[in-house]
């Protein structure tokens, strides 16, 4: 069975996603743990009640204890790495990897972005596009799966969906029509980068 860890920092919507994928036997995969940087984040319930491993693993106490970003991501890759994961879904995932974490994951961390390859890069990308189209600038948005590099937002992208917008549209259904894409496209992309031939 191919191993998926998966890592939130929020709501866990896309968590719930491939959970419910894996259920319906669409994807076969297994969750082997749910890593968040945030206690509070619901996406460690919806683990919780899936009986899937949860690591918190918060950046605050080696900021607190002066220690580096370069700390955080070697623990962190020290405790994922006995896991043996075939995929590292970053799903909602706040924090920006340096080479410390990728390279002990070459080619095994995927990111979910929501907006178009080179579009919105970093926080708040839905709303910035609902702002960017009530401007006339976009027609369009959409959201991305790539893989992950220490650019933020940035790498080989895997696929891609277009999310329209419209007239009468408020921001609050712009994000509802663009987290039901994510949902659909990060299950895809993961099992494009799973079982694709390309990628054997
Ligand atoms: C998604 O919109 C994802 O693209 C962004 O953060 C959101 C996470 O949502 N990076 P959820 O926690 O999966 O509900």
């Amino acid at each position: 069975m191919k191993k998926l860890v998966v890592m939130i920092s929020g709501n866990g919507s896309n968590l719930q996603a491939i959970i419910d994928a894996i259920a319906e036997g669409y994807l076969k995969a297994e969750i082997v743990l749910v890593v968040s940087n945030r206690k509070e984040a619901y996406g460690l319930v919806r683990a919780e009640k899936a009986g899937i491993p949860t690591l918190y693993f918060p950046l605050k106490p080696y900021k607190d204890a002066g220690k580096d970003r370069h700390a955080y991501d070697t623990d962190l890759a020290e405790k994922i790495a006995p896991y043996n994961p075939d995929l590292i879904v970053l799903a909602g995932w706040m924090h920006i990897f340096s080479p410390a974490f990728l390279d002990h994951f070459p080619r095994k961390v995927i990111n979910l972005h929501p907006a178009l390859p080179n579009f919105f890069i970093g926080t708040n990308a839905i709303q910035r596009a609902y702002e960017a189209y009530r401007q006339g600038l976009i027609d369009e948005t959409g959201c991305m799966v790539h893989y992950v590099i220490p650019e933020v937002d940035r790498g080989e992208v895997i696929g891609t969906v277009v999310v329209p917008m419209y007239p009468e549209d408020r921001l609050e259904d712009v994000e509802e029509r663009m987290h039901d894409a994510e949902h659909k496209l990060l299950v895809m992309c993961i099992i494009n980068t799973l079982y694709g031939r390309e990628n054997h």
